[in-house]
């Protein structure tokens, strides 16, 4: 059984495969007569709506959950919800505080696990960055990827996705929020080279895409002043995007911090491609779900 839980549980062939799929204006109802379970444990705009509504396109049934109902852990065993899910939904999507956690559930291999988030990885939000790098350049012409900011589930799913694709990234960060080791080797098993640095100029010399996230993600919030501090050199401006390449393109993911890690006039300016990549979410959600339910049918 296949489960989405990081952008590299796709081979490189089958990532093509999703971004092509996610292209499709018209596909075929695979989920007709069929229920997909999203649960949150943490607030979304995006990634519910999105999800709602390619699960919609693909003729299913969306059934959002909150944690309350289900009660993981408390109620019942993450082992048993699922199990009790799988009778009722082809695909179980979830945003959870800790990755370990989809772990669990993937693990019990009863139905497909999607991850809508978690504190290390967010490739639903991957495949959205790379449709719309798609579609601004072009996947195969695209230069360097570099990223301003907090290492963080953003961060390290895209900087995954683009190896795989060989396209190099880069990413700058200040001392104690760059990548890890791990991270390093995953990017780099996944197929391409990584500079990392903790100069923003640097980073995003001969960039054609600049990408930042938040410096305070979500579960994290105890510590905003102490990032607020230690993120103040990063901001994403438009002296910063002077110093890339001429027609470079602006990325975030969505909800911005405006004034924080990125200007308002960057945000608002024809270089930024932030609305684009959030639309984007709905169709590259739609592929990666008829991908997996092509994936249950193949194999149950
Ligand atoms: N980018 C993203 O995942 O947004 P939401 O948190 O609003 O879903
Ligand atoms: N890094 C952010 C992304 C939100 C879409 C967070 O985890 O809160």
């Amino acid at each position: 059984m296949r489960h989405f839980l990081e952008i590299d549980d796709l081979e490189t062939q089958e990532l093509e495969l999703v971004l092509k799929l996610s292209a499709a204006t018209n596909p075929p109802k695979v989920l007709a007569d069929q229920g997909v379970a999203l649960l949150f444990e943490k607030p979304s705009g995006r990634t519910r709506n999105s999800m709602e509504m390619a699960v919609v396109q693909l003729g299913g049934h969306p059934m959002y959950i909150q944690p309350e109902e289900l009660g993981i852990g408390s109620r019942e065993t993450a082992e048993d919800v699922v199990r009790v899910m799988a009778g009722y939904h082809t695909v179980l999507a979830a945003r959870v505080f800790d990755h370990g956690l989809l772990e669990q559930m993937a693990a019990t291999n009863s139905v497909p696990i999607v991850n809508l988030l978690s504190d290390i990885a967010h490739p639903m939000q991957a495949l959205a960055d790379l449709l719309t790098i798609e579609q601004e350049i072009g996947l195969g012409k695209v230069g360097k990827v570099a990223y301003v900011g907090d290492a963080n589930n953003v961060w390290r799913s895209l900087a995954i996705g683009c190896s795989m694709l060989g396209i190099q990234t880069s990413v700058a960060s200040p001392a104690g929020h760059g990548p890890n080791s791990p991270d390093l080797e995953r990017v780099l098993i996944a197929g391409g080279s990584v500079q990392v640095t903790d100069d923003p100029s640097e980073a995003v010399e001969g960039a054609d895409v600049v990408y930042t996230d938040v410096w305070t993600s979500m579960g994290q919030e105890d510590e905003k002043s102490q990032r607020l501090d230690a993120f103040s050199r990063y901001t994403v401006n438009s002296d910063l995007m002077a110093e890339t390449n001429s027609n470079s393109i602006f990325m975030h993911c969505l909800p911005a911090h405006r004034g924080e890690e990125v200007t308002d006039e960057v945000i608002e300016s024809p270089r930024s491609k932030v609305f684009l990549q959030a639309q984007n979410r709905m169709h590259s959600a739609r592929g990666l779900l008829s991908w997996i339910v092509g994936e249950v049918a193949k194999h149950g």
